[in-house]
């Protein structure tokens, strides 16, 4: 057994991590962190959890556990901020470790990087496009994950000036923490674009593709799930170049044709759906990837990269199975 602390667990990327945690054949949770929650027995996160699970410790006593595995789940400065704790892997869920270049911070994330030189030791790891090297592993972000599975086997036959990616995701993507824009009042019955510019996950799409894309957030009135629409000039067949990268996937399913990609079937699960479409009257490809922003946008893609990084199947503990309506 591989033993686990997770950092920041009582957010919703912690929970949902912690929820693969408990639900996986080779790990066990040693460390449950939380500033908020410390002292607190699991269940004061949910009172699902039973008195297997360790108490909540401060988030800085959790990262010193010595654990085979930790997830950082915290919001990008507090992660940014921590020591990684010297042996182990570690899979930081934030974006504090997801750009290598130290000077893209202040504009796209309102920081200073404290630790500007530890940026080289970590690795982006999207395990069906660049598998996490080494023990340090910066997860991607959702809105990233979606479109990079979308667009990265087109690499080589895309007219890269050509890109938009319109997206949408439900308002668990901005954390259990209340903000004025993920309030119920503004949320339901309501759908609005959101920092058109200026979003984090814009660099970070460039990085991992090699060209910037014009990309569009905006919120959805739903829980959970997030869909990528993806607009691009190719010189190709997407649909070979995109069925040729997933053949072996078990985390990534192209749709065949005349089948559109859902948030109901991706919701809960840590798998993604891609479909591809000719528009004719333009003749460009339009490629869709759905996925949970929680499952391979968030947890179940943090779950399989530490699987990776430990040489195990990477398919363990994830949500992959099952026909839920
Ligand atoms: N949500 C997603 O879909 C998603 C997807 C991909 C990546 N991520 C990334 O994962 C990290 C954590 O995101 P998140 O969505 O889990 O954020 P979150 O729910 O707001 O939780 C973040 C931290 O805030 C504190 N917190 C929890 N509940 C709170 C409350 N009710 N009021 C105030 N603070 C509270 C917790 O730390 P303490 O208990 O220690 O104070 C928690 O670890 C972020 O860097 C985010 O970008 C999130």
């Amino acid at each position: 057994m591989h033993s686990v602390a997770i950092i920041g667990a009582s957010g919703y990327a912690g929970q949902e991590t912690l929820d693969r945690v408990v639900g996986h054949p080779g790990f066990e949770v040693v460390a449950l962190g939380s500033d908020s929650l410390a002292g607190s027995g699991a269940s004061a996160l949910d009172v699902r959890l039973n008195g297997s699970l360790p108490r909540f410790v401060p988030n800085e006593e959790a990262l010193a556990s010595g654990a085979d595995l930790t997830f950082l789940c915290l919001g990008h400065e507090r992660a940014a901020a921590l020591e990684p704790s010297a042996d182990g892997v570690v899979v930081d869920l934030s974006g504090a470790h997801r750009l290598a270049d130290p000077a893209l911070y202040p504009a796209w994330y309102g920081f200073e990087h404290p630790r500007p030189e530890e940026l080289a030791g970590w690795t982006y790891g999207l395990p069906e496009v660049s598998p996490p090297v080494g023990r340090l592993v910066a997860n991607p972000g959702c809105y990233a994950t979606a479109a990079i599975l979308a667009l990265a086997p087109l690499a080589g036959a895309i007219e890269s000036g050509s890109v938009v990616v319109d997206a949408k995701s439900g308002v668990s993507g901005a954390g259990r923490e209340l903000k004025p824009g993920s309030h119920a009042g503004f949320v339901l019955e309501n759908v609005s674009p959101y920092r058109v510019g200026s979003h984090q996950h814009a660099p970070e799409i460039a990085g991992a593709l090699g060209y910037p894309v014009c990309f569009v957030p905006h919120l959805l009135p739903v829980r959970r799930g997030l869909i990528a629409t993806c607009y691009a000039q190719i010189d190709g067949d997407a649909r070979d170049l995109i069925e040729a990268a997933y053949a072996g996937s078990a985390a990534v399913r192209v749709l065949p044709e005349g089948v559109a990609p859902e948030l109901s079937r991706v919701q809960h699960t840590d798998g993604a759906e891609i479909g591809v479409y000719d528009e004719r009257a333009t003749a460009r490809p339009v490629i869709v990837c759905a996925l949970d922003n929680l499952g391979k946008g968030a947890a179940g893609q943090a779950v399989q990269n530490a699987n990776l990084a430990l040489d195990l199947d990477e398919t363990l503990g994830l949500k992959l199975t099952g026909v839920p309506v």
